[in-house]
């Protein structure tokens, strides 16, 4: 039995260095600083492949012959537009809600169309899966174009994903470097081990709940600032620090009243996060970027980096992470702030469909226990005696 009369057991605050599962899909190297999907780093993905054989990748396990991506490559493409109630709920809730609780809401909608929600099959999860990936980013780049005050855009069967997320967003095609950096986030976002929102997915799924209810715990788990949510903190401490030459002061002052810095530290990673330096890339190309806005960004943002690294890196192994650099390139691809999370959630549908599927092959529904610390056999008190 549980409770105050048992001997405290060990807890895990935050189940760290608590092992759920076996799983081959990805290995989170947090020491020296690696990500590799099914065995590919991500350097390699980043270079050579694109979002939809990434795709393909997590979910098979194996890279695609020629002839499986082209079949990949159809099934997404011709699952991107969105059904007329799923358009009308995304204007009901713009300007209502933040894009995640949006985000959440739509996909959650989707299960309604889709004919096969309650076929749990590997077949069935398999379709279904490549349904959510495509949909999702039809979802967010109609919430970013409605917010914007456009109207929907259908999408163009003729592009890749991430061509068509940004034509469905800004009603234009994009130039080649906005298409390379909606590429590279669109792969280095899509998986990350059982971290916090896959969690969410598999603990949902774990009970037999569908996909899609899976997948729609996973993004709500995403919302959060410490976990997906600080892609846009981080944009916004950078609009906070205003001018290159103030982040010195800002960030002194902000670590000497105990703040943490969004964008940095991470509960693996003990070193430079691999996803940030493939980010960090377009940022060096940035320096002399035309647009202010992203000029002033970057300059705040590599001045942060260095500092963060000298007062905290080596010596605590607290190291830009991910959502650190996101904010400057995404307002270089004409990104706003508030849908940057969402096009993580709508990226990371592939590792929590994996996931899922992974998981079902030898499902365990999750059940945790906690330490009882309150009280036990009250007496009952009548309501007029309180
Ligand atoms: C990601 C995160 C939650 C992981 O942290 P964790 O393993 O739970 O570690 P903790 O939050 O307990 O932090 C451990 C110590 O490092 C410090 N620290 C961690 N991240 C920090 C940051 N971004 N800025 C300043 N200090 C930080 C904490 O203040 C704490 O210091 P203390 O021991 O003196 O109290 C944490 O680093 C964080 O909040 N980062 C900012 C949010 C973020 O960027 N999230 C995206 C992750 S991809």
């Amino acid at each position: 039995m549980i409770g105050m009369a048992d001997a405290k057991p060990q807890i895990s605050s935050g189940l760290e260095g608590v092992y759920i599962a076996e799983s081959s899909i990805c290995r989170v190297d947090g020491q020296a600083g690696g990500l590799y999907y099914r065995g590919y780093s991500i350097d390699s993905l980043c270079k050579n492949s694109d979002y939809e054989e990434v795709v393909h990748l997590l979910l098979h396990g194996r890279l695609p012959k020629a002839q499986e991506l082209a079949e990949t490559k159809k099934v997404l493409a011709e699952s991107r537009n969105l059904p007329e109630g799923v358009v009308s709920t995304i204007k009901h809730m713009n300007g209502k809600a933040h894009p995640m609780d949006t985000v959440r809401t739509a996909v959650s909608m989707l299960s309604a169309y889709d004919p096969e929600v309650a076929d749990s099959s590997n077949e069935a999860n398999m379709r279904k899966s490549l349904r959510i990936i495509s949909r999702t980013a039809s979802i967010v780049a109609t919430i970013g174009r409605i917010a914007a005050g456009g109207e929907y855009v259908a999408p163009d069967n003729s592009m890749s994903h991430s061509e068509n997320f940004l034509y469905m967003l800004n009603g234009k095609k994009p130039t080649p470097q906005q298409l390379d950096i909606m590429r590279d986030m669109f792969i280095i976002h899509a998986e990350h081990s059982s971290n916090a929102s896959t969690f969410g997915t598999m603990v949902a799924g774990s009970t037999l709940a569908d996909i899609y209810s899976a997948v729609t715990a996973g993004i709500a788990v995403l919302k959060g600032p410490l976990h997906g949510g600080a892609d846009e903190a981080a944009l916004h401490m950078m609009n906070e620090i205003g001018d290159p030459d103030n982040t010195e002061v800002y960030i002194t002052e902000a670590l000497a009243g105990k703040k943490k810095i969004m964008g940095f530290g991470h509960r693996v990673y003990k070193a430079y996060d691999p996803r940030a330096k493939v980010i960090k890339t377009y940022l060096l190309q940035m320096q002399d970027s035309s647009s202010e806005e992203v000029k002033r960004l970057t300059g705040i943002a590599l001045r942060a980096e260095k500092l963060m690294i000298d007062k905290l890196g080596q010596s605590h192994g607290i190291w830009p992470n991910v959502d650190f650099f996101a904010g400057p390139v995404y307002r270089a691809a004409g990104i706003p702030a508030e849908i940057f999370t969402p096009i993580f959630a709508a990226s990371r549908t592939a590792g929590w469909c994996a996931h899922m599927m992974e998981y079902w092959e030898n499902n365990r529904l999750f059940r945790p226990l906690e330490y009882y610390t309150g009280a036990i056999d009250l007496q009952y008190v009548p309501i007029d005696k309180r």
